[in-house]
């Protein structure tokens, strides 16, 4: 007869867990929810490696395990620390950690510039999330700060490192998706910096995949780029039979144009898995398949409610059911194409332009009268 496996029973935030030995802190804390699990940068559960740069994830440990219940003297990163017996752990119930997050955010926040009115990441960036949650209002930084001039790596990805947390993930992406990584982080300190030679690994067809596993608006998709407020979009579940990868992603719509394409994201912000797989998916897929002819519309993305995104989303559990036109009704049967369309209905957009078609962001000649 097999052996019962023995399980670690772990406390946090004074939730109990049973977990399998080896398991991190912040995965047991995932396995009982989002209530008591920290928040994660650099750790992404389908990268091998990640995790320990960034801070984020720093809880208290109460006390050790059942056989040595001494606490520990600091604070630990619960992605890097694997649990025990009878550990005791605090996230949000501990002032300590809560003091501790609040400087890892001020930190992060030296360099990073606060421009998320203009960055395409606004609305689904882990950073703006984790600022608003543990961020102060103020900054004591006094120095000049460092700034990078934007780079475009390759037709599709765009590079601002002035906004990169240096978190590593993409580097991961790139080593263990591409073939060989010709890219990592440069120097050291203050002068740390993704290599311009992620611009050799862009050839490949996973590489857009650095883009969503980028917690901030380092790495942005230049097809979606200045295209639309992700909040304005409605990201609906799509698949299609692709020989490279799974297949399966979010189509984020506006009206009927598809403006871009990613991989699905779970709860904690991470790609999805299938049947225990990593769910990345190719370049075709990611950046070509820009038509909703090309794929099957499985229905709505379910967002979190906590979400900004979710403010416009699609309602419904089977099929896309979009919502009823209250508006219309109550405007004289004047359609509201401004609020669910692309177009608007005045003089200044023009409805036989696509956004999703024109190459790069949009300009003032792209709106050009002469131009039709
Ligand atoms: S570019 Fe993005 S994914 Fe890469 S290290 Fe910087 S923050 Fe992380
Ligand atoms: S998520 Fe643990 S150190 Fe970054």
């Amino acid at each position: 007869m097999a052996e019962e496996k023995k399980l670690f029973r772990v406390t946090i935030d004074n939730v109990q867990v049973d977990v399998e030995p080896g398991t991190t802190i912040l995965m047991a804390a995932r396995k009982i929810g989002a209530g008591v699990t920290p928040p994660a940068m650099c750790f992404y559960s389908k990268l091998k490696g990640s995790g320990g740069k960034c801070r984020t994830c720093l809880v208290e440990v109460a006390a050790g395990s059942t056989a040595d219940p001494r606490p520990m003297p600091k604070l630990v990163a619960s992605c890097r620390t694997t649990v025990m017996d009878g550990m005791v752990v605090k996230n949000y119930s501990s002032e300590r950690v809560m003091e501790a997050r609040a400087g890892v955010v001020e930190f992060l926040l030296l360099n990073h510039p606060l421009d998320c009115p203009i960055c395409d990441q606004a609305g689904e960036c882990h950073l703006q999330d984790l600022s608003y949650e543990h961020g102060k209002a103020g900054t004591r930084y006094e120095f000049r700060r460092r700034t990078f001039t934007p780079e475009d790596i390759g037709p599709y990805i765009q590079l601002h490192m002035t906004r990169c947390i240096l978190c590593y993930r993409c580097t991961y992406v790139a080593d263990q998706l591409t073939d060989n990584r010709v890219h990592g982080i440069l120097d050291r300190g203050d002068h740390a910096e993704i290599s311009t030679y992620i611009s050799k690994a862009i050839d490949n067809d996973f590489s857009g995949n650095m883009i969503d596993v980028c917690p901030v608006g380092a790495l942005t998709d230049r097809t979606f780029r200045f295209k639309n407020r992700v909040w304005f979009t409605k990201p609906v579940d799509a698949h299609r039979d692709c020989p490279t990868c799974c297949g399966k992603v979010t189509m984020w719509n506006r009206g009927d144009e598809v403006l871009r394409v990613t991989a699905r994201k779970d709860h904690w912000g991470e790609g999805q898995s299938y049947d225990s797989q990593p769910g990345w998916i190719c370049n075709t897929c990611r950046f070509d398949k820009k038509k909703t002819s090309d794929w099957i519309i499985e229905g709505p993305r379910m967002i979190s409610r906590q979400s900004v995104i979710s403010a416009g989303h699609y309602q419904g559990n089977v099929g896309l059911n979009k919502p009823t036109e209250i508006f219309e009704a109550v405007h004289d049967g004047r359609h509201p194409k401004l609020m669910m369309d692309i177009h608007s209905v005045s003089e200044v957009n023009r409805p036989n332009i696509d956004l999703s078609l024109i190459e790069g962001p949009a300009h003032s000649t792209d709106f050009n009268s002469n131009k039709d």
